[in-house]
Formats: structure tokens, sequence, C-alpha cells
């Protein structure tokens, strides 16, 4: 296999690929970004893009200058570009731009709570925390629960909609897993929550930068009903992010920030909101956000997708055959086929999951994430660790707490990184206790 081809191509392509930076022996060497579930890097395209921009920039909505129409005109047409890379009915649903994912979670949570006094949510035990807090803060919430391998039972997802009579107005389940890469099966997730008159959120946020998602269905029933994500993981770290959900919705929902650009007429004594998105969108909108994740979304829709998804499962593979063949390495996914985004989590046995992070860093400039990744009831559960023991973690906040050590990969990275990564996981081992 020619291991190497597209790889200059798509390296050129992303900002700080090539830095160097100091490690621990007084040396420089090229940084290695293995930490793609976090954060990516920017498009080098979407830094020209908002320089570029910055000699139209005006306010949005609020203007009658020249700029001002053309920056509104720009910032509205850019829903339908996201409602097109997600496969959408734009004239049935509404883009509303937020923060980050964990914005839009909490918005919807917020307008959801607004509506019903008495209702089911459920979640997943393999949620991030920002598909499972702002639930729980508002709601009764039951969870899907994992398997040994962790992965979603779905059958348990079918004996709480049938027990709870219809009172589950909305299933809230990931896309893909931040931990275990796992993609869940969403659009049968979908059906079934639609069966039993329950809609489906689904967190796309390692999803969505890494493989094809298609809220609108040939099939109704498997329409993906909301969505969320944020750009800062797909090559556009400007600070946007996005809740799609039907307009019908949001026009018959109370919105749940109030103020400038919300409304279409207030008076000493009444409100009268604005139509979605206007009315979900309170204060002046991110407009140099949203030219950001256009352009990642037409830079993403050039490179294809799927393109995408293979080259970053080839790399995936390729790390997973040879960390599964250094003695004393834990790997705490399905390591068969299956269905996931390219995230593998590790640990090396008898090492703390931080320190194993640190040395790759020192070592070899390697970045990955340690801990546990703003999941902990998923990690508790693929760590095997009892629900006692973690009282005992609350209690003891100086102690070091259970975690794991993630790679998470993007088509930029290359094989020569992972072998990279190898060497140096090796050596960490090799030395492991006069390190210690
Ligand atoms: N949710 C991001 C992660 O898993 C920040 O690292």
């Amino acid at each position: 296999m020619d291991h190497n081809k597209n790889k200059h191509d798509y390296r050129d392509m992303i900002a700080g690929v090539n830095e160097k930076i100091p490690i621990a022996n007084g040396k420089l060497t090229t940084a290695i970004n293995f930490d793609n579930a976090a954060t990516t890097p920017p498009f080098k395209v979407v830094l020209d893009a908002i320089t570029d921009f910055s000699r139209h920039y005006s306010s949005i909505h609020r203007g009658t200058g020249y700029k001002s129409i053309f920056s509104s005109k720009v910032y509205e047409d850019s829903r339908k570009i996201v409602c097109d890379f997600i496969h959408c009915d734009h004239r049935k649903n509404t883009v509303i731009y937020v923060k980050n994912t964990t914005e839009a979670i909490n918005k919807l949570s917020s307008i959801i709570s607004n509506i019903y006094d008495d209702c089911v949510i459920i979640s997943t035990r393999m949620e991030h925390h920002s598909n499972d807090l702002p639930w729980r803060n508002k709601f009764r919430v039951d969870y899907i629960d994992v398997d040994a391998l962790g992965k979603l039972n779905i059958s348990d997802l079918e004996n709480k909609l049938k027990k709870y009579n219809g009172k589950v107005k909305l299933v809230c389940v990931t896309g893909a897993s931040n931990v275990t890469g796992y993609k869940n099966p969403i659009y049968k997730i979908a059906s079934l929550c639609h069966n039993y008159n329950a809609k489906i959120l689904v967190d796309g946020a390692q999803l969505v930068p890494h493989y094809p998602i298609y809220m609108k269905s040939s099939h109704k029933d498997r329409c993906i009903d909301f969505l969320a994500f944020s750009a800062h993981k797909m090559y556009a770290p400007f600070g946007t992010g996005v809740l799609v959900g039907p307009k019908d919705f949001f026009s018959f929902a109370e919105p749940d920030h109030v103020g400038g650009g919300t409304i279409d007429i207030v008076t000493d004594d009444f409100v009268t909101w604005a139509d979605p998105p206007d009315k979900n969108e309170a204060g002046t909108p991110n407009l140099m956000g949203v030219i950001a994740l256009t352009t990642a979304i037409k830079t993403l829709n050039h490179l294809d997708m799927r393109k995408i998804d293979k080259k970053e499962m080839d790399i995936y593979y390729y790390a997973l055959e040879q960390l599964k063949k250094i003695p004393g390495i834990t790997i705490y996914c399905d390591t068969d086929n299956c269905d996931k985004v390219a995230i593998l989590p590790f640990n090396i046995d008898g090492v703390y999951h931080e320190f194993t992070a640190k040395k790759l860093s020192e070592i070899s400039g390697i970045a990955v994430r340690s801990g546990c990744f703003c999941a902990h009831p998923y990690i508790r559960r693929l760590l095997k660790i009892p629900a006692e023991e973690m009282e005992y973690y609350q209690k003891n906040r100086d102690i070091n707490r259970p975690g794991m050590v993630r790679l998470s990969f993007s088509f930029y990275n290359t094989y020569e990184e992972v072998d990279a990564l190898v060497k140096t996981l090796k050596k960490i081992i090799k030395h492991k206790s006069s390190f210690q």
C-alpha cells in the first residue's frame, strides 16, 4: 500500500502540522497531534477566509450600510450550506448558531423544560457529560446501558420506551463516542423513538467531522430530529457550534436566552418573538465563526467525507495493530472490525494514564488526552470499577483518579507519526520502573 499517497496534500491544508516544539532533551521536534477529538487545528483556507472576509465584516441584521447587508446575506446563506452538509431539509428545519455542542444541548434542554412539566428523557451511559448533565438538572432521566465492551444495549432502549408508555419525549444519544469511537446506530434508534412518539437528539460532536450524516431519510421514521455539533472539531475553531431541529418546534417553544435580535416587537407590556432561528440567537451573531464553519464544510466536501473516513480508519487500524502487538498495553474498545470513528483508548499496564500522556509529550512531542474525557460514568464502566468505589475518589480529591490515554486521529496524521508513537510507548514500557 502506498502509505504516503495524498500525505502532503492533506498536511499542506492544516495550520501548524509541521510546527517544531521543544521536548525534554532540549531539542526541537515536529509536534504530533493525536488529540483531534478534543479540538482540531484550523484549515489554512479557514484562516484565509476570515482574513479575506474582514474587508466586508459588519453588523448582521442591524445595519443599512452595504457591508451590513452583505454580511447579513452571507450569514443567512450559510444556513443552507450547513443543511446540505448534514443532509437535512432546510425548509422544515432551522439551523441555530451557538458556541459549541455543549451550548447547543444546554439550549435545547432549557427550551424543552419550558414545554413539558412531567416527561422522561432517555440518555445513555456512553455520553459525554454535555449530553447527560443538561438533562439531569431539569428532567427525570433514564439511561440506556452499555455492554461489557461499552456498546449500547439497544434492546434496553426499547424496554425503556415501552416502560414509560409515551412519557419519553426525547432520546439523547451520541453519534460517536468521544472515548471508544463507537458509532451508534442512530437511524435505527430514530425509528425506535418514533414508534413510541419520542424524538431523537444526536450529539454529533465526534461524528459530523468524520462521517457523513443524514438527518433526512427517505424513510420518515429514520429521520434525525435534532443534531448538535461544534466547528472547533472540524478545523474551524472560531467559536461556532450548531443546533438543528424542526422549525415548527422552535416556532412554538419559548426561547431560552432573550435579548437583542430575538423579537418581532416589544411594547411596555408584551413581547412578540421573531421566527426561528432569530428568536434563538440572542445578541450579535458570530459571523466570523460562521465564515470559518462554512469554509471548513466546503473543504470537507471537497475532500469527500467518505474518503476522510477511509483515511482516518486506515491510520486507526494501523495504530491498533501495532498497539496490539506491544505486551503490557490494554485497549478499551472492541479490537475487531466494528463501526467506529478513529479513536483508540488504552493504558500501559502499571503506568498511570497521566504519566504516559506526559511522557509521550516530553519524549517525542506527541499530544494525546488522558483521564476520563468528560465521560465519567462511561469510563467507570469500561474500567469495570464498582459504582461504590467512585465515592472514594469523590472524598479523596488528591489521589490519582482512574482514566485512560486516548489517541484520536485525523486524516492529516501519518503512518510515520504512528511509528513514532509506538517507538515511544515501547520506551516508556522499557523504562517504566526508572520513570516512576
Ligand atoms: N469533548 C472533547 C473531548 O472528548 C473536548 O476531548
